[in-house]
């Protein structure tokens, strides 16, 4: 069985006041996994504040340490307390120009400083009405994941960028025809244990009031959220809809 996770994406936002919604989330060890990723400026005093949630950075450096000013490595987010790193987010796509192979590149870096990773895929609007969907995300999924991918190490999140801070949400049909090439590509590759076990995630303008609708959908184990995960009021109804 796929554990169930709700996972937070705080993105930029957030000083150490914020971290007081941590306080306000219930969460129960026969629930979901609840995730915050919360600024790097942030995750030491997020561990220390409560350690019933897990947490995760936001982006990783390919190497460990060196001449990379303002970047964040694995073991430097690992040290922190840390369980996840978001990785691949389109986002970072997009202003920071990473491709699938730096994608790939933190992921391994992610894996040897023992992170989980939430690796985002998903594809353009363009891409979607040019028919193009499975095609641009087979792509992603083939260069970003490297080998040696488990269920312990690896979170797929299929985040539509024309859905992430739009309000705009795919149908159920959309996600579902997603989700399950997502499996099938996986455990093609993994096999069925490896490629049945690693969670897939929904991720674009989740919200209380459409998460059981998105939950109930084939192969969704859960959502990474943006904005809605800020407010401990708007995050809990989307944990709740997993339980
Ligand atoms: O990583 C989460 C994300 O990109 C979705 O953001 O604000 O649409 O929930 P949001």
């Amino acid at each position: 069985m796929r554990r169930k996770l709700a996972a937070g994406n705080w993105k930029m936002n957030g000083t150490r006041a914020a971290l007081s919604e941590l306080d306000a989330l219930t969460v129960s060890a026969e629930g979901p996994e609840v995730a915050i990723c919360p600024p790097a400026t942030l995750l030491a005093e997020a561990v220390s504040r409560r350690s019933d949630i897990a947490y995760g950075g936001q982006d990783c450096h390919p190497h460990d340490a060196g001449a990379h000013t303002g970047d964040v490595s694995g073991p430097m987010i690992a040290d922190a307390g840390a369980r996840y790193v978001i990785l691949g987010h389109s986002e970072r796509r997009a202003d920071h120009h990473e491709s699938d192979a730096d994608v790939a590149a933190k992921t391994q870096a992610a894996w040897k400083a023992g992170l989980s990773v939430i690796l985002c895929i998903g594809e353009s609007l363009s891409e979607r009405e040019a028919g193009e969907t499975l095609g641009v995300i087979g792509a992603q999924l083939d260069g970003s994941v490297p080998e040696g991918a488990t269920a312990e190490t690896l979170v797929i999140a299929y985040e539509p960028i024309w859905a992430i801070g739009t309000g705009k949400v795919p149908t159920t049909e959309q996600i579902a025809e997603v989700h399950a090439f997502l499996r099938s590509s996986l455990t093609e590759r993994f096999g069925e244990e490896t490629g049945g076990a690693i969670r897939l995630l929904y991720g674009g303008s989740v919200k209380a009031s459409n998460a059981t609708e998105i939950f109930a959908v084939a192969d969704v184990d859960g959502a990474l959220v943006g904005g809605a995960s800020l407010k401990a009021a708007d995050f809990q109804p989307i944990i709740d809809a997993l339980a």
